[in-house]
């Protein structure tokens, strides 16, 4: 089976296992996890922060960097898409009592519209305090931001009195494709959420980022939050193998996504995204993408379908997501093509 519904269902490899199984471990529920402490350690030094957590999911790592930074009743902006506001079950309302204002209309955003988002201190209206950021940008196809403009909103929102948060799931695909290190990426956001499950190729596991005070506030949440790990030392060390191992390769994976798109360049009844990074978006000119979805699948090819917002077109799309990962090649991608070209032109 060739699976692209998302860089989220690889397996580890034969070396990451064996690092899992070798690693030294401890309870880190007792901050005893000797191999927790390296990730933790490795991962602030990549992003030049303080200090770093490690937490189970992006979603936890998401929610418990924005509940540190926030009170009931607050405000975050955040660009359309956005995993931690459409995609984490309502946790940022359910669990930290925050309200969001949705600004842009393609994930991204400019300063002028964190301007325009922002309420000033009015009893009428709710505290702005945080500005969410999202790079690569999943829904809307891997887009990577454009570094001047991270700036831009960073600044806009720091003279603003407000913090920043960035959801890097999958910073290193915007690292590698802007050639660019992460801690330029993470530069002027106060809180960085990354996560080692994805393109990295881990079973599990995220790490926030950010100063001391602010990780020891975070500390306490993921506690509250239930997830206080014991020996996760063996789920760090496969965090560590794929930092060290799988982040430069994640170049091959985009070189091969656009090989994806290319094969789909010329096909009947689909117009495909040019893709940034790893993902690649299709959108079908006729048919439904539960047709195409059913139809891959029994040709050995597993494709996710992705909703598209009302704010980014008045016409209904039908969109497919192909995610090129570590555990697909070159020739699984041209075969992907060859699949879906030959449904496309039946539907
Ligand atoms: C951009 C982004 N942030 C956060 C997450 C959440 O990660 P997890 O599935 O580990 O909760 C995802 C998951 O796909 C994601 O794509």
């Amino acid at each position: 089976m060739i699976d692209l519904r998302s860089d989220t269902v690889t397996r580890p490899t034969a070396a990451m296992r064996k690092a899992m199984a070798e690693a030294e471990v401890g309870d880190d529920v007792y901050g005893e996890d000797p191999t927790v402490r390296r990730l933790e350690t490795k991962v602030a030094e990549l992003l030049a922060k303080e200090a770093a957590l490690f937490v189970p999911t992006g979603t936890m790592a998401n929610q418990v960097a924005l509940a540190a930074q926030t009170r009931h009743g607050d405000e975050v902006i955040i660009g359309i898409g956005a995993h931690c506001w459409r995609y984490e079950s309502g946790a940022l309302a359910a669990l930290a009592g925050c309200q969001t204002q949705v600004v842009g209309n393609d994930g991204r955003f400019t300063a002028a519209d964190v301007r325009a988002a922002y309420k000033a201190e009015d009893p009428y209206g709710a505290a702005t305090r945080v500005v969410a950021v999202e790079n690569t940008h999943n829904a809307m196809g891997g887009i990577v931001w454009d570094r001047g403009q991270l700036t831009e909103v960073t600044a806009a929102a720091h003279a603003l009195g407000m913090t920043t948060h960035l959801d890097g799931a999958r910073i290193w695909n915007a690292a590698v494709a802007g050639n660019v290190s992460e801690r330029e990426l993470a530069d002027g956001f106060d809180s960085v959420s990354v996560c080692l499950s994805k393109g990295l190729g881990a079973p599990a596991g995220s790490v926030i980022a950010g100063p001391r005070d602010f990780i020891k506030k975070c500390h306490r949440l993921r506690k509250m939050y239930g997830g206080g790990m014991r020996q996760s030392g063996i789920l760090a060390a496969a965090g560590i193998h794929a930092l060290d191992h799988h982040r430069a390769r994640l170049s091959e994976d985009h070189a091969n996504a656009k090989v994806l798109a290319e094969g789909l360049a010329g096909a009947k009844g689909v117009k495909v995204l040019a893709p940034q990074t790893n993902i690649v978006m299709i959108d079908l000119e006729r048919g439904t993408t539960a047709q195409v979805i059913e139809r891959a699948k029994a040709q050995g090819v597993m494709l996710g379908a992705m909703r598209v917002d009302a704010r980014v077109t008045t016409t209904e799309i039908q969109r497919i997501r192909a995610v090129v990962h570590l555990d697909v090649d070159c020739a699984a991608v041209t075969k992907a093509a060859q699949v879906i070209a030959e449904i496309a032109a039946t539907l």
